[in-house]
């Protein structure tokens, strides 16, 4: 296993890279879109352009059946055992921000949650907002010197008061990995519920949500080739017996009947009942469509193509004389402990200034906090990183062609 063999149809694939000349290394920000994906959208428009669920003619009957259709794409490419579980959101921060108003408003000053230094802000500030409101603590589990997850700081931290751990499944500045397998061993010693932050680890793994255990499972349909506006929030179907909808409205219930005294409302089964209002029809049939194009060229040969990129970078930084001693880079040392993500600064230099050189080579990466500033506090970056981040469409090549300008950029600030 290595590189994706025919990596030159799937870039053949993607508009951007045969209309642009850019190198594209912001992946964990949002990924490029396949024509497929673009085709399945532009479809639903010139086609059917009705809504969901609200009618009776030929039209809606069609964009519903590809609306149902898609969840259940996610629910297969996520492993999960019913199409109930598999609630479309707007991306990971809808969804993030729905498990959090659902679990949140159910607890007490006594309780706690715990999250890690890694949160991206969107598993972080939802749950101070709801601490805020409703006085629970919110107790962070540090990272190890290696940049992994400190595991025994997880269970030290939970006790009986806790009643949800949330935490990524993959940092999006350090690329650590964590064990969710070991983390849900941890956290089914309590009575806690665990929500998983899966916007870096869905797109670039294969899950199962069965296998992890977890009860929640975040992430977001633009990062993994599909478009913007789409997310999905997994929610297991035994815990969803204990939740109300956070946020309500049309399309979600059976019958609202008014007696003279108050209101009956009876609401639809899951997951409809979460998906309040009309929904983005058009980025669920995207999402459908890039879900069956990663599954066509498989999981596990994605993982292996971005280890491939990410050992080869590290290597070339390691082992270049001009890049020795210059660069600081963030994040585990072993590979099967990240996945293609490297965050990096030059020395002395604001990592904005990294980044706009890249850019007038046209290479595109992301420089700054990438919404985890605690982590950046945490880890000494100030004015934060230069963050690197892979897909399937990248090569050995492009990382070469980085290298280079990398070696002119500090051969520039040094001389
Ligand atoms: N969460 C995305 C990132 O890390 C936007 O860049």
């Amino acid at each position: 296993m290595g590189l994706l063999t025919d990596l030159r149809f799937v870039r053949d694939d993607f508009p951007v890279l045969r209309y642009e000349k850019v190198i594209y290394f912001d992946n964990a920000a949002t990924s490029l879109k396949p024509v497929q994906v673009i085709d399945a959208v532009k479809n639903y428009y010139e086609r059917m352009s009705s809504n969901v669920h609200r009618g009776v003619h030929r039209l809606s009957m069609e964009a519903s059946r590809l609306y149902e259709e898609a969840h259940e794409e996610v629910r297969r490419f996520i492993n999960a055992k019913y199409l109930e579980e598999v609630v479309f959101t707007s991306g990971t921060t809808q969804s993030l921000n729905l498990a959090a108003y659902m679990l949140g408003l159910k607890l007490s000053e006594r309780d706690n949650v715990v999250i890690s230094v890694m949160e991206h802000h969107s598993n972080l500030l939802p749950w101070i907002t709801l601490s805020q409101l409703r006085g629970f603590k919110v107790r962070i589990v540090d990272i190890r010197d290696d940049y992994t997850l400190n595991y025994e700081i997880l269970s030290e931290l939970i006790d009986r008061n806790t009643k949800v751990v949330a935490l990524t499944q993959m940092s999006n500045v350090l690329g650590t990995k964590v064990d969710i397998k070991r983390v849900s061993k941890i956290v089914r010693e309590s009575d806690a519920l665990l929500v998983v932050d899966g916007a870096q680890s869905v797109p670039h793994m294969p899950i199962s949500v069965v296998d992890l255990d977890v009860d929640f499972m975040a992430f977001s349909g633009h990062k993994m080739l599909g478009p913007t506006g789409i997310g999905v929030l997994y929610i297991r179907k035994d815990v969803q017996e204990l939740l109300k909808p956070s946020f309500t409205g049309g399309g979600i219930v059976e019958s609202v009947l008014y007696d003279g005294n108050g209101f009956t409302v009876k609401l639809l089964e899951s997951p409809w009942r979460f998906e309040p209002g009309t929904p983005d029809i058009s980025g669920a049939i995207g999402l459908a469509e890039a879900v069956r194009y990663l599954r066509r060229l498989g999981m596990d040969s994605v993982v292996s193509h971005e280890r491939e990129l990410v050992g080869y970078m590290i290597s070339r930084i390691k082992n270049d004389e001009v890049l020795a001693g210059k660069l600081t880079t963030y994040g585990p040392q072993t590979l099967e402990d990240r996945g293609g993500i490297i965050s990096f600064n030059v020395v002395n230099s604001n990592p904005h200034i990294v980044a706009s050189f890249l850019d007038t080579y046209n290479i595109a990466v992301r420089s700054g906090y990438h919404c985890a500033h605690p982590l950046h506090q945490r880890i000494r970056a100030d004015e934060g990183t230069v963050r690197v981040s892979f897909y399937i469409y990248n090569t050995l090549d492009e990382v070469d062609a980085m290298v280079e300008v990398l070696k002119e950029y500090v051969r520039k600030v040094t001389k």
